[in-house]
This record gives structure tokens, C-alpha cells and sequence, in this order.
């Protein structure tokens, strides 16, 4: 597993080197670095106003205290969840992408981004979040196991009157399990090759993708005391990914 979440990491910071804004939202219009910064964290401010409105009808969380971004990137949604909550607490794997975060997101004096490389939310104690939120990351996980692990801890860290959300695939298409580029890119860096020529010259990138069904999800939650409150689905079935946002109560 250790080997695992270092690979992850070189991955996640040779993204954040080459293309941060492109790695987190992979529109193909704005590849080479042709997203606007503005435009970008726009997209975090709608995310979560749609996300709290959806959480106001559940009736949770009960308090907007302290709020977890797992796996946080450059900031777009903490920023954005920060306008919300009392303080907000980035997690990501990758150094690279936790330096630009503190470096666009300095302004933000209730907001901390935190370099995390392991299997577990260790680094906070149980009862500790009032809004957990994890948005394009458990995906990019090398192994289901992690994915698991991670969504025990989100359960642990949550408050009982806290709500826990989190999407992820319940399904994709062997075309994208197969994941050519992925493996061409490690294999040429593995050899040496420069993550910069390896992305602008030959197109390919190293991000990888995986899924979990929904049943799967949602027993490992309710075996750990997890209530799955609302599944919002989006995706055609057979056709592309099928996605799930679980929102979850303790
Ligand atoms: C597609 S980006 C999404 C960023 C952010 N959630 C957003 O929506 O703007 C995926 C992020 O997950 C991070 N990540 C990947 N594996 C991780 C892990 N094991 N622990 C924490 N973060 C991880 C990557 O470094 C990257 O910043």
C-alpha cells in the first residue's frame, strides 16, 4: 500500500507541475493551461451553493463549525466552503498542489491546506468535522482498499450531527479502464523521461481512474453506523461514467 500512495503522489505532483488547472477539471478546451483562475474558482462557489442547498433540505449539518476538503488540490472547493464555514481544513497527497493552494487561497485566513501522504485521516481526531466533502478524488485512488479506508475515516472524522459528501464512479467503461496513456506515461518515466515533455509534446498524462458500486458503498457505510440520506446520480448507463454523490449522516 506504501509503494501504492507513492506512486500516487508523483503522480498528483507531476499534474500539479504540468497543469494543475487542467488535472482538476479536465475540460478539453482548457488543456495546456488555458483555464481562467477566476473562472475556475467559480466553479468551486457554485459546486458548493448547490451542494449546502441540497445539505439545508436534509437538515444537515447541524453547525457550519469546521469543514474537511479531502484531497483539495489547488483550493477551488475549500476557498469555496470557507465563505460557508468557521474553518476549513485542505488534505491533499500531493505537496505540489498544497503549495499552489496556500500560494492562490492567501487571502484566506480561516483556511488550511495540509499535506497528507496516508492511507488514513490520522492527523485528525474522531468527532472532528462538521461538514466532510470530497469531490474528483476517490476515483484517482490506485486501489480499492484506499478507497475504502478513506471513506471509513470521512465517517470517523464526521461530527454526529455532521454531513459527510462525497461522489464517486459506480461504474466505468473498460475503454477508460484500460487507461493507455497512463501506462505509456509511467513507463517513459520510469525511464527517465520529463513529465513536461511527456504531457505538452506527446499528450499523455498519468491520471488514472477507478470505481466502486453503490451497494458496496453503501454497506461498508452502514456497517460503520454511516446513514446514506440522498445518492444523487448523474451519467448515462453503458454509455460513459456513472457517477454517484452520497450524502451521509451519523
Ligand atoms: C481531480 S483533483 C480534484 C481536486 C479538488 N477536489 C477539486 O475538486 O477541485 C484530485 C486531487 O486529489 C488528490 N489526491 C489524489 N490521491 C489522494 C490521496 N490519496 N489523498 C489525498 N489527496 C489525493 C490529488 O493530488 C488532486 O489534488
Amino acid at each position: 500500500m506504501r509503494r501504492l500512495l507513492l506512486v500516487n503522489k508523483l503522480e498528483w505532483d507531476d499534474l500539479a507541475t504540468v497543469d494543475p488547472f487542467w488535472s482538476i477539471l479536465s475540460d478539453p478546451t482548457k488543456r495546456f493551461s488555458k483555464w481562467d483562475v477566476g473562472e475556475f474558482f467559480d466553479t468551486g462557489k457554485k459546486e458548493v451553493e448547490e451542494i449546502l442547498d441540497k445539505a439545508r433540505s436534509l437538515g444537515f449539518p447541524a453547525v457550519k463549525g469546521r469543514a474537511l476538503d479531502f484531497g483539495c488540490g489547488i483550493g477551488r472547493v475549500t476557498r469555496a466552503l470557507a465563505r460557508h464555514f468557521g474553518e476549513c481544513h485542505g488534505v491533499d497527497i500531493s505537496e505540489e498542489m498544497i503549495s499552489i493552494a496556500k500560494r492562490l487561497n492567501g487571502d484566506m485566513s480561516n483556511c488550511e491546506f495540509i499535506v497528507n501522504v496516508s492511507d488514513t485521516l490520522g492527523i485528525f481526531p474522531d468527532n472532528y468535522f462538521d461538514m466532510v466533502y470530497s469531490n474528483i478524488v476517490l476515483q484517482h485512488l490506485p486501489h480499492r482498499n484506499q478507497i475504502e479506508l478513506y471513506i471509513l475515516e470521512f465517517i470517523r472524522v464526521l461530527v454526529p450531527t455532521g454531513l459527510l459528501v462525497f461522489q464517486l464512479p459506480n461504474w466505468i467503461p473498460l475503454r477508460i479502464r484500460i487507461q493507455l496513456r497512463r501506462r505509456l506515461y509511467l513507463l517513459l518515466r520510469e525511464l527517465g523521461a520529463d513529465a513536461d515533455f511527456l504531457y505538452t509534446r506527446l499528450g499523455l498524462h498519468p491520471i488514472r481512474m477507478n470505481f466502486l458500486g453503490e451497494r458496496e458503498v453503501v454497506t461498508l457505510l452502514e456497517g460503520r453506523g454511516g446513514r446514506v440520506l440522498h445518492m444523487r446520480r448523474s451519467g448515462r448507463e453503458g454509455k460513459s461514467f456513472q457517477n454517484c454523490t452520497y450524502f451521509v449522516s451519523k
